[in-house]
């Protein structure tokens, strides 16, 4: 049966959503009372006798199963450390996906290493194997593989491919906490897991980061290089530095709440997935509209429900059933990342790293072209996604609703 339009919301019928997303409290008397007891503690700083950092990374290290985690100051700072720690250096290649958000890349061009974009496959929104093996060479040094949006990438694939040229895997899970692949959580299949709690992330300490390790000596260069490198066990005055590290501490206050937000992220989870699964099965085969679900193996954490449209099946665009949408009152991201793709940003294209650009173009880019165009794939995905919102407080309700309200619009929109 045809959809009328005069039934659509955008020409006066009546929104699908009857009812406003249903809101819940995210930092609840838990998190209240553990900021609560840091403050009265009079430690804010775990390097003065805190207990809160070291507590979180062992919550950490319980969660996913590994020997060592590292508590810092965001995800940004989270994939710099993951960089030093696996040995990147200037003039490196490290091999990463473009549509990712920004955060992923600061770290490399922090140490002058050179980034080199590989395209996505349709299926994760994020590496594709095939296209990282043709980008591998006797200078690459690290993947940074980003499971997009709470969906696993192709992570065994791509562990296999750098094993097989001793490159570094470190994944980029921002996104992803706690989704998995065959049972293991992400961000213990490669070298280093890396994580944000900044706030638009499933848990949050308004800012924060933390990585997972599993090897001894990249934990001790990781520690040092968030503390400044300083060996902080010396004599005082005869404290050395021995390589150059940032200050990328988590405070005591920080992890408190941390610690409390990651103990109730399995029940996250599964209340994110009951509302995706809905979701997904509401609005599969509907014409013009591909849904993705987790690859075979996976289980998502939903950041969002990815899904692309596909022009060539119908009569709009994008920004056309978007607004089609937004009037049905359905919550829905028309973009892939911020930047849409990194390799388009004035500062690549430019190759102007510097706010004066005194410096530019950056020298040690100086070989590549960075801008429209490098990776098709990815750039079809920017233009056609649609990202649904995800919230462990929706209901039923809240997705029956969206599924109604996305099945009218897309069903209007067909290609007659
Ligand atoms: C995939 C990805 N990587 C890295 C980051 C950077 O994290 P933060 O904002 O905590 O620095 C983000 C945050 O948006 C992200 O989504």
């Amino acid at each position: 049966m045809s959809v009328q339009k005069s039934s659509l919301a955008v020409f006066g019928g009546a929104p699908a959503k009857t009812v406003p997303y249903t809101k819940g409290v995210r930092f609840g008397p838990a998190e209240e009372e553990a900021a609560v007891a840091a403050i009265r503690s009079q430690k804010l700083w775990m390097k003065q006798g805190g207990t809160r950092v070291p507590a979180v990374e062992k919550t950490i290290c319980e969660l996913w199963g590994v020997p060592h985690a590292i508590a810092c100051s965001s995800g940004t700072a989270a994939l710099h450390l993951a960089a030093v720690a696996c040995g990147v250096e200037p003039g490196d290649e490290v091999i990463l996906n473009p549509t990712t958000d920004w955060g992923t890349i600061c770290g490399l061009l922090a140490i002058g290493a050179v980034p080199v974009f590989a395209d996505v496959h349709p299926d994760t929104l994020s590496l594709d194997p095939a296209a990282v093996a043709g980008t591998i060479t006797p200078r690459t040094r690290a993947i940074i593989l980003v499971h997009f949006a709470g969906y696993p990438a192709h992570v065994k694939e791509i562990v296999t491919l750098a094993r097989r040229h001793n490159v570094k895997v470190i994944e980029d899970c921002a996104q992803s906490p706690l989704a998995m692949l065959d049972g293991r959580p992400l961000g213990v299949f490669g070298d280093v897991g890396a994580f944000s709690a900044n706030d638009s992330k499933h848990v949050s300490c308004g800012e924060g980061g933390f990585v997972t390790l599993h090897d001894d000596e990249m934990d001790r260069i990781g520690r040092l290089f968030i503390d400044k490198a300083y060996e902080r066990n010396k004599a005082r005055g005869q404290t050395d530095v021995t390589f150059l590290g940032f200050n990328y501490r988590m405070s005591e206050l920080s992890a408190a709440v941390l610690d409390v937000q990651l103990r109730g992220l399995p029940e996250q989870i599964r209340r994110r997935t009951a509302y995706a699964e809905q979701l997904l099965d509401g609005l599969d085969g509907l014409p013009g509209l591909r849904v993705l679900r987790p690859l075979p193996g996976g289980r998502g954490a939903y950041w969002f429900v990815l899904s692309c449209l596909e022009p060539e099946r119908l009569s709009a665009d994008r920004a056309t059933i978007a607004k089609a949408l937004a009037a049905e009152g359905v919550a829905v991201w028309a973009a892939l990342s911020p930047a849409s793709t990194l390799y388009g940003t004035t500062a690549l294209r430019e190759k102007k790293l510097y706010p004066q650009g005194r410096t530019a173009p950056a020298d040690f880019l100086r070989d590549r072209q960075y801008g429209p165009g490098l990776c098709p794939v990815a750039e079809r995905v920017a233009a056609n996604v649609l990202s649904f919102l995800v919230s462990p407080f929706y209901t039923a309700q809240d997705a029956n609703e969206t599924v109604a309200g996305v099945r009218k619009v897309m069903e209007y929109y067909q290609s007659k």
